[in-house]
């Protein structure tokens, strides 16, 4: 983007935040580097409402969860915690649940499931009845993976930057059914998007039925260009299936914008919803082509509800969803954004001039998440030591081309917190892990 490009980019942004009354939360972050504004794509948001309200106090935040502050968790990207109020709406649905047994009060939550669903179709500016409820973005992926009908030398396009158990599905079908699977490789750092895309639309043939990406990489936090990946397949009648796994609740972004075709997604990482939630979209018309992982009787194929007669399953998570969704919005989710970038400039600024780190995250394109790696340190050794010497939490990685360790930051981090583990890690970098 050119210099005048960017200018102007950041003005309609500005113009797009005053308006929707987000800029008023730039003194709370003042205290951070960066322009906080730069973290939405003002495309990403189409079709969503604006931001509601007051900026966030993010100290009254930091005290919403009741997280171990003895240790340090900078590993938000496996699972986030919930904030107390969500911790408590699940305990009371589940106490309700043993009170009055789920079988017997079922008429009573069909309602209140039906108010997440549209609650959840809100948040990605979808229709509820595209949105299937499941329990995390596993469940939800396999169910387009394998619920898809295929037919022996059918293809499949994804990247060799897909969630290892995707992959996996894919293989089961491939020795089964004699389907074949064409991997892309992500370069690291994905500092040019378009040559992904290029590369992807090239892996396309006359056989593909199917391409399978990431929003966000889980091992480096880079959002790839799914819009511009789903317009390459989509010129050849090409379905889109999307893992937002590390996506929704990091980043406002809608549906419309996004253009796939299948999305799925945990509701236990950035929405920091009960564990075991998660959701499934659908594009209505492909609804009745899917399969359920589950068959069961009655239900009719263009129903999305299809998708969750799972048997008994505790009904506390879902309905805890409502308090999530609250909080989410009550901070405003380009809010959230902003603070989980800014948290993120907040330890790198103050590593990456060192020549031994190289970093594996294109930031502009990525929130929370970011690795690096630090020269002649193997990434577990590093783990180890920032773990068992000062009980702080990364995650090593050493995967498809990726090495380092991935740093993500929750929205109750300090910033106390993030300097204590500055001081460390620059420590090891100047003098390596002491024996
Ligand atoms: C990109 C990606 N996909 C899928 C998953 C699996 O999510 P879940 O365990 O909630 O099914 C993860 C978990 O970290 C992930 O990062």
């Amino acid at each position: 983007m050119s210099a005048a490009r960017t200018h102007q980019h950041s003005i309609n942004r500005r113009g797009f935040l005053r308006s929707s009354g987000v800029i008023a939360s730039a003194a709370v972050v003042a205290t951070l580097p960066r322009p906080w504004f730069a973290a939405i794509p003002l495309e990403a948001t189409a079709g969503l409402p604006g931001s509601l309200g007051p900026p966030p106090d993010w100290e009254s935040v930091q005290r919403a969860f009741d997280v171990d502050r003895s240790l340090i968790n900078l590993n938000n990207g496996g699972v986030c915690p919930s904030p107390i109020v969500v911790q408590r709406a699940e305990a009371a649905h589940r106490s309700e649940s043993n009170r009055r047994p789920f079988y017997a009060h079922q008429g009573e939550i069909a309602p209140q499931i039906e108010r997440i669903r549209s609650d959840l179709a809100d948040l990605i500016g979808a229709d509820a009845e595209e949105i299937a409820l499941t329990r995390n973005t596993s469940e939800a992926m396999e169910i387009v993976q394998l619920g898809l009908p295929l037919q022996p030398g059918d293809e499949i396009v994804t990247t060799n930057h897909d969630y290892p158990r995707m992959l996996n599905t894919w293989r089961q079908r491939t020795a089964r059914e004699g389907i074949v699977v064409k991997t892309v490789d992500v370069p690291v750092p994905l500092s040019r998007p378009d040559d992904l895309v290029a590369a992807i639309a090239t892996a396309l043939t006359d056989r593909t039925r199917l391409v399978m990406c990431c929003h966000i990489v889980d091992l480096t936090g880079q959002v790839l260009p799914v819009r511009a990946i789903a317009d390459a397949a989509h010129a050849r009648n090409i379905p889109v299936l999307v893992d937002g796994a590390q996506s929704l609740g990091q980043f406002p972004f809608s549906m419309e914008a996004l253009g796939c075709d299948y999305f799925a997604t945990s509701l236990h990482k950035w929405l920091m919803g009960p564990q075991g939630t998660g959701l499934l979209y659908i594009r209505r018309d492909l609804i009745p082509d899917i399969w359920p992982l589950m068959p069961s009787s009655g239900d009719s194929p263009d129903d999305i509800r299809k998708f969750e007669d799972i048997g008994t399953h505790p009904p506390a998570p879902v309905l805890a969803l409502g308090e999530a969704i609250t909080f989410h919005r009550s901070l405003g989710a380009a809010e959230k954004a902003a603070r989980l970038c800014s948290l993120r400039d907040y330890w790198m600024d103050q590593v990456v001039e060192y020549d031994r780190v190289t970093v594996r995250t294109h930031t502009p394109s990525a929130y929370a998440l970011a690795t690096i790696d630090v020269e002649g340190i193997d990434p577990v050794d590093l783990r180890n030591h920032l773990w068992e010497k000062h009980r702080i939490r990364v995650r090593p990685i050493k995967q498809s081309g990726v090495s380092g360790i991935r740093v993500s930051p929750g929205i109750y981090t300090t910033t106390n917190e993030l300097d204590q583990f500055v001081e460390v890690l620059t420590d090891v970098i100047r003098t390596g892990i002491p024996s």
